[in-house]
């Protein structure tokens, strides 16, 4: 049998389908970035300030966070993206304000140059680093918070998204993916928050994914790839239909659930 591949590094920002990367073919299929804009803009309205200075880190192209802005606020804003793709669009969407400014580095890079305190940290769907490196990693986020600040973490729960993910990664690269091993979810980051001095509160989303599997499977495999992180090609070909019948199964649609970690240290 045919080894399955891993796809290449942060794959699914380069390649195209129909001039869509397969994360911007994903969000056209889940509900999930909407539930999840509303709830941050309901988090962001919260805040008693005016002005708000705020750190994006992994901002993508910065629409999740410049949509859940509250209108009676002014922020001043970073955003953080390394990838090119992503980063133009970034340009492109904040080119009108002042207030924004677009750093095009890592974040490892980012923290050691920079001296700037932050009145709100935003951590959302980072999966650049292992979970061996989250205390640092949470450690350098909540150190660039000034007195008061608040660290928003946003992570997957544990949901079908979460099934699919094991049944099929422990198939394919059981090697790299034991039988013990468990897709990533906000419960480690939460554990670590509860622990440090402040204020640590909890708020679930739930959404839906819904793969156009009967009228488009290209875009169906782009997001089983997506999600995978593996190249469909390389998946043998008794496993794809596998993969096409879990999809089915259950209708096309995947509940999804996400985590959204509000962290104010005090
Ligand atoms: C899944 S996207 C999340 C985008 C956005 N935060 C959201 O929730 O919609 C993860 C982002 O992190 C960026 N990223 C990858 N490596 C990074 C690093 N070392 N430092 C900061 N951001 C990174 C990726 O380029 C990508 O845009």
């Amino acid at each position: 049998m045919k080894q399955a591949q891993i796809s290449t590094l942060n794959h699914q920002y380069k390649d195209k389908i129909n001039s869509l990367t397969p994360f911007e073919i994903y969000l056209q299929h889940s509900s999930e970035k909407e539930v999840s804009i509303k709830c941050l803009h309901k988090i962001l309205s919260r805040f008693k300030n005016n002005s708000l200075k705020i750190l994006d880190v992994g901002s993508g192209d910065g629409t999740y966070l410049l949509k859940s802005l509250p209108e009676d606020k002014d922020f001043e804003i970073t955003f953080l993206e390394p990838s090119e793709d992503p980063f133009s669009k970034l340009k492109k969407n904040t080119k009108d304000n002042s207030n924004y400014k677009c750093i095009n580095q890592t974040f490892k890079e980012f923290y050691k140059n920079t001296n700037e305190k932050f009145d709100i940290v935003l951590a959302s769907h980072l999966y650049h680093f292992t979970q061996k490196e989250y205390p640092i990693f949470i450690f350098q986020l909540i150190f660039l918070l000034n007195d008061t600040g608040t660290l928003i973490w946003i992570e997957r729960g544990i949901d079908e998204i979460a099934e699919f993910k094991k049944r099929f990664k422990t198939k394919l690269l059981p090697n790299r993916y034991p039988d013990k091993w468990q897709p990533r979810n906000y419960k480690k980051a939460l554990g670590i928050l509860k622990e440090k001095s402040g204020k640590t509160e909890l708020i679930i989303n739930r959404s839906e994914l819904k793969f156009p599997y009967r009228e488009n499977l290209d875009e169906t495999i782009a997001i089983v790839e997506f999600y995978l992180n593996i190249d469909w090609i390389s998946i043998p070909k008794l496993i794809q239909k596998k993969i096409l019948k879990f999809i089915s199964n259950r209708n096309g649609t995947l509940k999804q659930e996400e985590g959204i970690i509000i962290y104010q240290k005090q």
